[in-house]
């Protein structure tokens, strides 16, 4: 171990996942993997190949520079797609590398038409409509110069799809605007229909939506935090159980984070523990030290809060979590020694961490936790 800890990608935990979540949308619908930030902390260079492995060939990021982590590791067969970000010389790139790309303002559509003559090779692009999240997408009224650009340069695109994302369909509270988005969004398809343009794939749902509202599923979908073993929210696992009797396992985290201990030392009744005074011994106690604090991913909120495993029990972050470190109190284990293994997000004998635990105490979602554990901390894939 070069690092001063290191993550675990469990194969089976994501082969799993994804044969959950097959049988949910059916077999005929394609699955995109969403892998950017990394593949929400898992590693582009593990989960590509494990999701190949279960015949999903298509990952959406958000820039170039993560098209390209993609493309060094995916199968020459696999498709890549940015929804995001490209200045004018990465959909250069894109375009001559067949990636697959968003458009949602009409200068970037002409850009697209622009580079495609120029490179002579047609550009491989998803239009995206804007039905209420407000973010990127064409407006409505945007469409007859969008139609009329894309029916004058058949031979510069190829309309690989029609697009769009909800804002927040994980929670009923924001029920209404996604009927409403949804509504919109097929206003747009029946737009482009009449005037004679069939995108190869209709888009429009991620995790969330395809496990609440089935009617957004449509030809693809982009899955995100759920191919990580993680229920997008409370309530939508609530709707899964309720409509399919799903259980809590039938979605199985594939990230576990471990260190191990530094060093283990005596503290007297009356002292501080680390920076400051936010921690003070009421008594005797043992403190394990972690190599692992806030410039490794574990957030400076969890101090005083954290909860790690040692020897299968859990053990409470004392004082403040600092730049390489955190303190654990580990008075109640009879034995601790340096090297002892430490789990921050897993499994050890009966007790388990999970990240929604990190998000309840530092008000983070998950998607935060796992996106920022650094891309130098060791990956590796387990069984
Ligand atoms: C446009 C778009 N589609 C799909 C996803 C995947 O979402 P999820 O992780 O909730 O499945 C995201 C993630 O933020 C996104 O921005």
């Amino acid at each position: 171990m070069n690092q001063t800890s290191y993550i675990e990608i469990s194969k089976s935990a994501y082969k799993h996942n994804i044969s959950y979540l097959r049988g949910l949308i059916g077999k005929n619908v394609r699955i995109t993997s969403v892998v950017k930030g990394n593949a929400y902390g898992h590693g582009v260079e593990n989960i590509v190949p494990l999701a190949e492995k279960s015949k999903i060939n298509h990952f959406a990021v958000f820039s170039a520079s993560e098209a390209l982590d993609v493309h060094r590791v995916a199968s020459s067969k696999s498709d890549i797609m940015v929804m995001g970000y490209l200045s004018d010389d990465q959909m250069a790139w894109a375009i001559e590398h067949g990636i697959e790309f968003y458009v949602f303002d009409i200068d970037r559509l002409n850009k697209a038409v622009e580079i495609a003559k120029r490179i002579k090779k047609p550009a491989r692009i998803h239009i995206e409509a804007e039905t209420g999240f407000n973010r990127t997408g064409f407006e409505f009224d945007k469409l007859p110069a969008v139609v009329d650009i894309i029916n004058s340069n058949h031979s510069h695109l190829i309309l690989e799809g029609l697009c769009t994302h909800y804002a927040g369909a994980e929670t009923i509270t924001n029920h209404f605007r996604v009927i409403n988005q949804i509504e919109s969004f097929s206003n747009f398809a029946k737009y482009l229909k009449a005037h004679d343009l069939s995108p190869r794939y209709m888009h429009t749902a991620g995790s969330a939506a395809s496990l609440t509202y089935p009617q957004t599923i449509m030809d693809m979908v982009r899955m995100g935090i759920a191919q990580y073993g993680f229920w997008p929210s409370q309530e939508t696992f609530i709707h899964q159980y309720k409509t399919n009797m799903a259980k809590d396992s039938d979605l199985k985290r594939v990230i576990s984070w471990k260190s191990r201990v530094m060093t283990v030392k005596d503290v007297s009744p009356g002292d501080f523990v680390g920076y400051g005074t936010s921690f003070l011994a009421n008594k005797k106690l043992k403190v394990a030290i972690v190599p692992v604090g806030y410039s490794n991913g574990y957030s400076r909120s969890l101090s005083n809060m954290g909860r790690v495993l040692i020897q299968g029990k859990r053990v409470p972050v004392i004082g403040s979590v600092t730049m390489n470190t955190m303190s654990v109190n580990v008075t109640d284990i009879p034995n601790v020694n340096r090297n002892d293994e430490v789990v921050l997000i897993g499994r050890q004998k009966r007790e388990s961490i999970t990240v929604a635990s990190f998000c309840e105490m530092s008000n983070m979602l998950n998607y935060q936790i796992l996106a920022r554990l650094p891309g130098n901390i060791p990956r590796v894939i387990v069984d």
